[in-house]
């Protein structure tokens, strides 16, 4: 099959969360099982602060853009790079005017002005650079609100055209919070018809809403868990969207994402102190914990359990319930490391709570890529008590790395992290905490047990041991986003014939 997936981030190129590991992993596993991928992201010149690859082979394809924007027209250029270790196509859309800031979609954690015009204009080069470069996709494949237009382009515009008439399209949401909503008039942007400023396709309480417009125009839409699957159908968790969701169920399904083990693998991770696998945990680890207690200016203490945070710096992620039990927390012989960036009355909190307690707490504010990767090798635990998580890739790494999560049981946590209840220990099934209701006492109560549990150190291994057996690879997610795109394409011919 022939598929383009078109996101506005991929690693190494360019990262502010779990999408960016989620489209590299997908399109390499899509193309170990055979098929043709190609990537397309926008160039952002390696100049931003979050997770660029310094540098890497880029060519140029020969072709330039020249794209209708809001009555003007805006040129570009496509530049053509591979996937490190793969054979993947990747096609940077170029236009400085755009793309060449200090950030992916803000700066100093306000969004660009013209965002939707930056990302407008992306979703059309995207497939005026596939119809250029011949592609001739089976399939093309779009990721949140960034290129939720693809989908309305296809059917509204390049579907009339002999080179997509079969192509079918599909949204993946991995995160309802984030819609891409815009004043009206920026409906001109998109060169759409203003009919389809309805409330059935791009409108949304008066406002232009382009992941909506994404989940009215795909033929197949998937979000990142079956759990999130649900929730979003529902009020509590539909970000208002839950009506046109539950409209679409007969076309929308939930595939929980992978772990890219040549990325995230305590067995060869180029970022650690010493490397280990199963077998050799019980060596590895406290040498790794050693590490990170050493960088983070913690006591070397190997008894005290270190509870470790990789994150966004937001309201999805739990920080305030973390500070309503913090007290209750601190009380305990443990050390918190946390690592992340975002909102800065969080990062403020965290900040101080460090300058109170260094004996116990270390933060850094930032982006780092190494020290994600060493948290989650170091610490004995991880925090994610998240208020929702579509998927969440940090409990999975933590499994991976034998990092015993504790997290509130939503979205892709509850699909992913075992609760060690006295039944799922006797099975054998269990491999981390997790709680209910979103109170900071329900996260202490679970802490709680996971502290208990660290005592025992028999108990403890078999966690460790059941949570690093499990099998996160993306080719069983592969397989079924290819059925999705089947069905899609299947669909896309159902609604032409
Ligand atoms: P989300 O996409 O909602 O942020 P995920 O758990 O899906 O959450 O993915 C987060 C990804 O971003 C993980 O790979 C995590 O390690 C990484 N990450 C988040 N914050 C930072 C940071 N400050 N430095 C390095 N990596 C980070
Ligand atoms: C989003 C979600 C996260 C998910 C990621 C990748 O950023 O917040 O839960 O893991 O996308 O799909």
């Amino acid at each position: 099959m022939n598929i383009v997936i078109a996101t506005s981030e991929a690693v190494p190129f360019a990262k502010t969360g779990g999408l960016a590991d989620v489209t590299t992993a997908l399109a390499k596993a899509l193309q170990e099982l055979g098929h043709d991928v190609s990537l397309f992201l926008p160039y952002y010149q390696q100049k931003q602060s979050t997770g660029a690859a310094a540098e890497f082979p880029l060519t140029s394809t020969g072709f330039d853009l020249s794209i209708p924007i809001g009555g003007k027209t805006r040129g570009g250029r496509v530049l053509r790079t591979e996937l490190p270790d793969s054979d993947v196509g990747v096609y940077l859309i170029d236009q400085p005017l755009y793309f060449d800031r200090p950030e992916l979609y803000t700066e100093n954690n306000v969004d660009y002005q013209d965002n939707c015009e930056r990302f407008v204009f992306f979703s059309r080069a995207v497939l005026e650079a596939a119809r250029m470069l011949d592609l001739r996709p089976d399939v093309v494949h779009a990721n949140d609100w960034q290129t939720g237009l693809i989908p309305a382009l296809l059917k509204l515009e390049y579907s009339k055209t002999a080179e997509f008439a079969q192509t079918g399209s599909v949204l993946t949401i991995h995160n309802l919070a984030f819609q891409g909503q815009f004043w009206h008039w920026d409906m001109l942007l998109t060169g759409l018809d203003w009919k389809h400023f309805n409330w059935k396709e791009m409108e949304f309480y008066g406002h232009l809403n382009l992941l909506k417009t994404g989940i009215a125009f795909s033929d197949y839409i998937t979000t990142v868990s079956p759990t999130y699957a649900q929730e979003i159908q529902g009020e509590a968790n539909g970000a208002g969207l839950d009506s046109v969701l539950t409209h679409c169920a007969d076309r929308l399904v939930g595939i929980l994402n992978g772990v890219d083990m040549s990325q995230w693998n305590p067995k060869i991770d180029p970022h650690l102190a010493q490397n280990y696998d199963s077998a050799t945990a019980a060596d590895g680890k406290p040498a790794c914990k050693a590490a990170l207690q050493e960088r983070m200016g913690l006591p070397q203490r190997a008894e005290t359990p270190v509870l470790g945070m990789v994150s966004r710096m937001a309201d999805q992620k739990g920080f305030d319930i973390i500070a309503g039990c913090i007290d209750d927390i601190l009380a305990q012989d443990l050390q918190l490391v946390f690592l992340g960036t975002g909102d800065a009355k969080y990062e403020d909190y965290l900040t101080q709570l460090a300058a109170k307690y260094p004996d116990k707490v270390a933060v850094t504010v930032g982006f780092n890529e190494a020290l994600a990767h060493q948290i989650e090798a170091g610490s004995d635990m991880y925090l994610m008590p998240s208020r929702f998580e579509p998927c969440g890739l940090n409990q999975m790494y933590s499994l991976v790395y034998g990092t015993v999560p504790i997290v509130r049981a939503v979205g892709g946590l509850a699909d992913s992290v075992v609760d060690a209840t006295p039944e799922n220990l006797r099975s054998g099934t269990a491999n981390g905490f997790s709680f209910v209701d979103y109170r900071p006492e329900a996260l202490a109560s679970a802490l709680q047990r996971a502290l208990d549990a660290y005592k025992d150190r028999q108990q403890w291994r078999q966690l460790v041991t059941n949570g690093m057996s499990a099998d996160w690879s993306w080719q069983n997610s592969a397989r079924r986003y290819v059925d999705v795109y089947r069905q899609a394409i299947q669909r896309q011919g159902l609604m032409t014939a």
